[in-house]
């Protein structure tokens, strides 16, 4: 039997820091399996770990590459300790003015694909296995000019939570990771149709090591949620506090 750990978005930003942080300190995990669509970028990361690992090059708004992942499940034998689902992304805009492809796309990977690949990686869990799900602060309300991004980010706090209390009892257990703004490739992405974030909201900027340190911490503590940063956890009690109505305006005026 294999142990290995599983991470979507493994080319960039947070899932490439979450590769790092399983090489150095999971030495209970026997392979790394890396999956995003940049190959080249996943070869250049193979090559810095210590762990063997497996490149799964693909788009995973497509079943195919999610259908892949499951047949290499079952033929290497392996039991999944860590499933990270990290790809995903936002694209910042009023959404009557955003392209179709881009808007749709964002429930296909953060909502059905996040979803498909925790529903193949399951049957190879067992106790002790963890799933980690990469939701946002923007999960904590609603986000006018962020509106699909937020509303599928919301998705995935609501269903880690939910699929945490069906699983515990197996010895399996899911955070949902909640950061605010984390430096990263995502605001290349987020910003490229002109509308830019404040730098208010710059302000509030981590880092990738951040947020994957506390993440597996909370993840290991067994807790459902993790906020990394003192400024989101303070957000996440004024969403909890105020009427949304009210954060909702604000946060409208930041992404003007
Ligand atoms: N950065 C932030 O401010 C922030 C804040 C809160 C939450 N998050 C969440 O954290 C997660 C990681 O974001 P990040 O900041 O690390 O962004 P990033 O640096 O842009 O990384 C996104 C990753 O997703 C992969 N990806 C994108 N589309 C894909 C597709 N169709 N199929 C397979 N893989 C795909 C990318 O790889 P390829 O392009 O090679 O496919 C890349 O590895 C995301 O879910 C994001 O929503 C980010």
């Amino acid at each position: 039997m294999k142990y290995i750990a599983v991470i979507t978005g493994a080319s960039s930003g947070i899932g490439r820091e979450f590769a790092y942080a399983i090489d150095q300190s999971m030495s209970s995990i026997d392979e790394i399996w890396l999956i995003a669509r940049r190959k080249d970028r996943l070869e250049e990361l193979s090559e810095k770990l210590s762990h063997n690992t497996r490149i799964i090059s693909g788009d995973l708004s497509s079943r195919i590459t999610v259908n892949r992942l499951q047949a290499l499940l079952k033929t290497e034998k392996c039991r999944v300790r860590f499933l990270i689902n990290a790809a995903g992304y936002g694209i910042l805009g009023d959404f009557e003015s955003g392209d179709r492809r881009d808007e749709t796309g964002m429930c296909d990977l953060n909502v059905r694909a996040l979803t498909d690949v925790t529903y193949v990686c399951i049957p190879f869990m067992g106790k002790g296995s963890r799933i980690i799900n990469l939701a946002s602060s923007a999960a904590f309300v609603p986000q006018p000019g962020f509106s699909v991004y937020a509303a599928t980010k919301s998705y995935v706090l609501s269903f880690s939570r939910s699929l945490n209390m069906e699983l515990c009892g197996k010895g399996i257990y899911i955070t949902a990771v909640c950061p605010g703004p984390v430096k990263t490739e995502f605001f290349n992405i987020a910003e490229k149709n002109g509308t830019r974030t404040l730098s208010l909201k710059k302000f509030a900027m981590t880092t990738p090591d951040v947020v994957v340190k506390r993440a597996l911490k909370d993840s290991l503590a067994k807790k459902e949620i993790s906020v990394p940063t003192f400024l989101m956890r303070l957000f996440r009690i004024m969403c909890k506090i105020l009427p949304h109505s009210i954060i909702m305006k604000i946060t409208s005026m930041i992404y003007k």
